[in-house]
């Protein structure tokens, strides 16, 4: 029996052992961790569980039947995350480069369907060379049933996806239909064609780094939602996210204690709109007063920063986050910024979060880029997401509402549950200037008269009240009393019950 017993021990240390210790030492060389290592700051301790660690490839072809590490380039299981229950997989390196095989993906759809079956997250930890290339075929449908997997668990639960090595060819796609992608920066990178292929066909010459590194991912082409310095950051701040997110679309975000008094107010927040409706103060300020001991988990930080996503906590319960940021390009709303804010509101009301908007947007910004680029389409995904999400609405204009961009945050009219405005609010057609010109246009050379019809526009319209006045605004609330007051709010809408009528599924414009 001892014998038996010790064989087991054996073979599960021959199967840690993964590519042995010359490529750990490599992989340690990059600066990366390995697959289990990985796992291990993941989970709590002592808590993950693991499948399959004895599955082997079956391919003969290029001698690799003489070749047949135990595991076969993936660490796969469950285990919890401050004591919620996760499933992970995490890609070995060492092994075949954490290439995918048809068993690799098998091991990987399982962890997968147990997911959601059980109605837990699944967290990728991406390191591969991609499909696997001495199983030709069978690793390409490998990849297509992983994919299929990812639409269907999107929106039943939350899959998040780390990239922690190179993500080259369809292995990008798995990760782009997960919710969250985050990098590495200096040891990660996603494309799908890598720099060989991009000067043979367009004779660019890049490196992989400017062509997919973290910098390029979360700056330029926002496939990726953050990226951080090493691999223990990145999972501990994975461990953090988690914890902000339900385990599936059924169930609430965790609550979690919290130590601030949901009463507390803030007198700064009274002078934090500049007297001067053209200089810019900074949006996160007042979300960082609103928060929960002042602790926001920005989404997307480094892209189309004139608009802010992210997760706070009111009263210890989660709350989506979405501001105009009056730093950048005045919060003008354009291409980039409505489509990130779009993805997050999605996301939002696919798992029942509620969502706080922050106002104060000069509205659309004009030009040849924006509507060749299609503005009109990518600004009405954010129309869109706000209009279809059912989950409570919350927002607060904290200065310029004008145009449709008043329409598009998260007015009263796509269903906003509380419509703030604080006293500074200006909700309106247009900027005073603007519409003055418009207006008088033939008195356009008398400064004088200009100027006077400007200040009028201004008393009658560059305020709150007669938004107000039509019941489009709540109630108009001192800035000081915005924590208690969206507290409360949110707390008398624990209950909200609002369905959209039945349909196979929206048409959003994509
Ligand atoms: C099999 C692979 C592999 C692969 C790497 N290896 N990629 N084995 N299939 N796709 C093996 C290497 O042979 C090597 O084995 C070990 O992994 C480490 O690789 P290195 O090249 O030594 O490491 P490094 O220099 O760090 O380079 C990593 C790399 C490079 C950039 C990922 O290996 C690479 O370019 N690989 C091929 C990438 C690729 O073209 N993949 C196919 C994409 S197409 P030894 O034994 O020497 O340690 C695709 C289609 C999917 O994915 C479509 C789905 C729809």
């Amino acid at each position: 029996m001892s014998d038996i017993l010790a064989e087991l021990e054996a073979r599960r240390a021959a199967a840690r052992a993964g590519g042995g210790e010359k490529r750990i030492a490599a992989q340690h060389a990059k600066g990366k961790l390995t697959a289990r290592e990985r796992i291990e700051l993941l989970m709590d301790e002592g808590s993950f569980e693991e499948f399959d660690m004895f599955v082997k490839h079956r391919t003969t072809d290029f001698g690799m039947g003489e070749n047949r590490p135990d595991g076969d380039g993936v660490v796969t299981g469950w285990g919890t995350i401050n004591g919620r229950m996760a499933y992970v997989f995490s890609q070995d390196f060492t092994v075949f480069g954490g290439s995918l095989s048809e068993t690799h993906a098998q091991k990987i759809c399982k962890i997968m369907d147990m997911a959601m079956q059980n109605g837990a997250p699944v967290i990728g930890l991406n390191d591969s060379g991609g499909a696997r290339i001495q199983e030709g075929v069978a690793s390409l449908a490998g990849y297509a049933d992983v994919f299929q997997r990812n639409i269907m668990a999107s929106g039943v639960v939350p899959q998040i996806s780390v990239i922690m090595g190179p993500c080259a060819g369809g292995a990008v796609y798995s990760p782009a239909m997960t919710d969250f992608i985050f990098m590495v920066k200096d040891s990660s990178y996603m494309f799908v064609t890598g720099p060989d292929v991009v000067k043979t066909v367009t004779n660019e010459v890049i490196t992989a780094e400017e062509l997919g590194g973290a910098s390029t991912h979360t700056k330029k082409s926002s496939v990726a939602d953050g990226a951080f310095e090493n691999d223990v950051e990145a999972i501990a701040e994975i461990r953090r996210l988690f914890d902000f997110l339900p385990l599936n679309n059924r169930e609430k975000a965790p609550v979690r204690p919290f130590f601030d008094s949901p009463e507390r107010v803030e007198h700064s927040l009274d002078t934090l709109i500049p007297k001067n409706p053209n200089q810019p103060y900074d949006m996160k300020e007042l979300i960082l007063k609103v928060a929960d001991e002042g602790d926001f988990y920005e989404i997307q930080g480094d892209f189309a920063a004139n608009i802010i996503t992210g997760f706070i906590r009111l009263e210890g319960q989660t709350i989506g986050v979405v501001g105009n940021q009056p730093m950048v390009l005045a919060g003008v709303l354009d291409i980039d910024s409505s489509r990130k804010a779009a993805r997050f509101v999605r996301f939002c009301d696919a798992f029942e979060i509620p969502i706080l908007t922050f106002v104060d947007v000069p509205g659309f910004l004009p030009g040849t880029a924006q509507e060749y680029g299609g503005v009109i389409k990518h600004g009405a995904k954010l129309l869109f997401a706000y209009g279809e999400a059912t989950v409570p609405k919350v927002t607060v204009i904290t200065r310029k509402a004008y145009g449709g961009a008043y329409d598009v945050m998260a007015s009263k009219h796509l269903r906003g549950d509380f419509n703030y405005a604080w006293p500074t609010a200006q909700i309106a057609v247009m900027g005073a200037k603007g519409a003055t010109e418009i207006l008088y246009r033939a008195e356009l050379d008398d400064p004088e008269k200009i100027a006077a019809r400007t200040a009028e526009y201004e008393t009658n319209f560059a305020n709150p009240f007669r938004a107000a006045e039509r019941g489009f605004i709540d109630e108009v609330i001192m800035p000081h009393s915005t924590r208690r007051r969206v507290s409360r709010a949110f707390a008398s809408l624990r209950t909200k019950q609002l369905s959209n009528p039945w349909k196979k599924h929206d048409n959003i414009p994509l």
